[in-house]
């Protein structure tokens, strides 16, 4: 079947087979390789992507549920400005990700930080339950959502 949708801000459409799976039409027919299948049961976040501005695992959607959705990839947050304040943020507190939880961690603070500019501990736990890494520590990725979050604030005082 042919399913029409929007990607990263691009109107896009696809033949898809019903079995097909989200994160093997993204990485194999569109080339979108940000999403990886990892645990391939919903859990680690390595598959994130926003489906409709919700946090979603692509490796539990058939690609035919994307008819009419709007889907962005970690690909296209990377076009975003707000892309760069979680990076740095990141990169400040020494922790940056790798590319198995890559998608996971930026689109899941991308998510945090759009959603409410009341970063409490609870919603940042909340927020890296959803990604599997034991390369670094909790504080780490704590205190990279927090400068994250103070640098996505500071651009937007200056106009950006
Ligand atoms: S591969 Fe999709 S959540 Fe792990
Ligand atoms: S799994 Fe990527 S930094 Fe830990």
């Amino acid at each position: 079947m042919r399913i029409y949708f929007r990607l990263n801000d691009e109107p896009t459409e696809i033949d898809v087979d019903p079995a097909d799976l989200l994160v093997d039409v993204l990485r194999l027919k569109l080339g979108l390789r940000g999403a990886r299948p990892g645990c391939l049961q919903g859990q680690c976040g390595s598959c994130t992507v926003l489906f409709n501005g919700m946090l979603a695992a692509t490796c539990m959607i058939p690609a035919f549920r994307a008819y009419g959705a709007e889907i962005l990839t970690i690909e296209g947050l990377m076009q975003r400005r707000e892309y760069q304040d979680i990076d740095r943020g990141f990169e400040r507190a020494g922790t940056r990700p790798c590319r198995f939880c890559a998608a996971g961690k930026y689109l899941s603070v991308h998510a945090l930080l759009s959603s409410s500019s009341d970063l409490s501990d609870e919603s940042i736990h909340d927020t890296l339950a959803g990604v599997w890494c034991r390369c670094t520590t909790h504080e780490r990725l704590v205190r990279g959502i927090r400068y994250a979050a103070d640098y996505r604030q500071r651009r937007r005082q200056r106009g950006g």
